[in-house]
């Protein structure tokens, strides 16, 4: 390899901007990820809807851009809303988008406009538990596995193709919040793992199904359990 050719493979980062609206936990995994030289993405940008989010005092910290866009005063306009997030994002060259706790449902218009270059973490292991308290519907239900879940937005609320899933033994002595606790451990590893494969162009879209290139084994998607 040349001299010229390995700076421009260091130069083909991908410009990522990760949606907040609290404290950005999974935000902080991807800005850290980001930072190791191999890694295909760049975070240029976090944008909260939420003023004084807790996680844009971090992204700050870290030398990250960042913007506070308010959903509050647009009211039932999502759309005129989300034109102004599309703008802030268009103006920043953002070329995929991370949804990391962005707590507002997007309209089928602005998920059009990132068709394929969005994604969102779902703290469950879709399609099961889509929407709200997953960890509390999950003990109720008595499943032995729950997890997380990594995934191309599209229209539907917690749908699209998959990325990438993390799973975690859940114990007898499970309460929501020692559950939430393990699966969000998952999500920070699973997250970076996942925009890494988008970013790199290790992904392709078939047939409403994500796929993992070449050398993508189960061990690049999936991370399980060990159940002793
Ligand atoms: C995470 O559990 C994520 O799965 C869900 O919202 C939560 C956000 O947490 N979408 P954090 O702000 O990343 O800490």
């Amino acid at each position: 390899m040349t001299a010229t050719s390995i700076w421009r493979t260091e130069m083909a980062k991908r410009r990522v901007a990760i949606l907040i609206s609290g404290r950005g936990s999974n935000m902080t995994a991807l800005i850290e990820a980001a930072t190791a030289k191999d890694y295909p993405a760049e975070i240029v940008l976090v944008i909260s809807n939420i003023a004084g989010a807790g996680g844009l005092a971090k992204a700050s910290e870290a030398g990250i851009k960042i913007e506070t866009i308010e959903s509050k005063p647009f009211g039932k306009d999502r759309e005129a809303f989300e034109r102004k997030l599309d703008e802030t994002l268009v103006a920043h060259n953002v070329e995929l988008v991370c949804l990391a706790g962005f707590l507002r449902l997007l309209t089928p218009w602005f998920v059009k406009q990132w068709d394929g270059r969005m994604l969102n973490i779902h703290p469950a292991l879709l399609p099961s538990y889509r929407g709200l308290h997953t960890h509390e519907r999950a003990l109720a239900d008595g499943v032995k596995i729950h997890g997380a879940t990594v995934h191309f937005v599209v229209p539907e609320m917690d749908s699209g193709p998959i990325v990438m899933q993390g799973a975690v033994a859940v114990r007898d002595d499970d309460t929501p919040d020692t559950l939430a606790k393990r699966v969000l451990e998952v999500e920070h590893q699973i997250y970076p793992d996942a925009l890494r494969l988008v970013a790199s162009g290790s992904t392709r879209l078939d047939n409403g199904v994500c796929k993992t290139d070449a050398n993508g084994s189960p061990d690049d998607t999936l991370i399980s359990p060990e159940v002793i």
